[in-house]
């Protein structure tokens, strides 16, 4: 996004509270840190979530809770809930804190490997309204079965970075995964998808 558009739009997108403001200027900050979602990609998960309605949110790749708690805070609205999965240690502990900190008691935490738990989900045949895909981009043509068998029909499987492939400071690689991804997305039997060029590339594909 070009520097003129940015700054006309941080005088409408703002965040709701004080703990998003912080990590958004902590995280920019650190180099220890995978990248959390843009802003105005954070205010269109609560506008979909409220939109949908939705009260079952499935988040893959939690990183320091960012955008878990943009959405949990929209799904106080709902009455939903939201599960979030990370692997990484240290920084998922700093989620915990981060969702006490919030007040967010409609977020459950799940630490481990992605690839491990949604066949776990699925076997316990949960089912979600929004699934958020932001983990590892070698995941998301990898786990897209898994998101399309855990997400109810009309709902939404969202993935962030999904414009990688033409982002020039990106490597190449990462881009070829999420090419992969919409590739198979844009051609899947059950899904209806879109992109929509905000932050790194959203991927927006309906369950039918
Ligand atoms: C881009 S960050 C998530 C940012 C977060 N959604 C936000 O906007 O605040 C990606 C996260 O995915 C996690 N991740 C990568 N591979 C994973 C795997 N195989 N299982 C679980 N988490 C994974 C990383 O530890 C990292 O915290």
């Amino acid at each position: 996004m070009d520097a003129r558009t940015a700054q006309y739009l941080s005088d409408f997108i703002k965040h709701d509270s004080d703990i998003l403001d912080e990590l958004r200027k902590e995280n920019r900050s650190r180099n220890d840190i995978q990248p959390m979602v843009e802003i105005e990609v954070g205010k269109l998960l609560v506008f979909l979530i409220k939109l949908t309605k939705a009260k079952k949110v499935l988040e893959l790749g939690t990183s320091n809770g960012y955008s878990a708690i943009w959405m949990a805070k929209a799904l106080e609205d709902t009455g939903g809930t939201i599960t979030t999965i990370d692997n990484h240690e240290r920084i998922s502990a700093e989620a915990v804190k981060n969702f006490e900190k919030a007040s967010a008691r409609n977020i459950s935490f799940i630490k481990g490997k992605v690839e491990e738990i949604l066949p776990e989900l699925i076997s316990k045949k949960e089912k979600f309204d929004i699934i958020f895909q932001d983990s590892g981009k070698y995941l998301y043509p990898l786990m897209l079965e898994n998101t399309v068998k855990l997400c109810k029909k009309g709902g939404v499987i969202i993935a962030d970075d999904s414009l990688f492939r033409v982002i020039e400071t990106v490597r190449s690689g990462l881009g070829d995964y999420t090419h992969d991804y919409n590739r198979a997305v844009f051609s899947h039997k059950k899904l209806f998808s879109t992109i929509i060029p905000i932050g790194h590339g959203l991927t927006l594909s309906l369950k039918k």
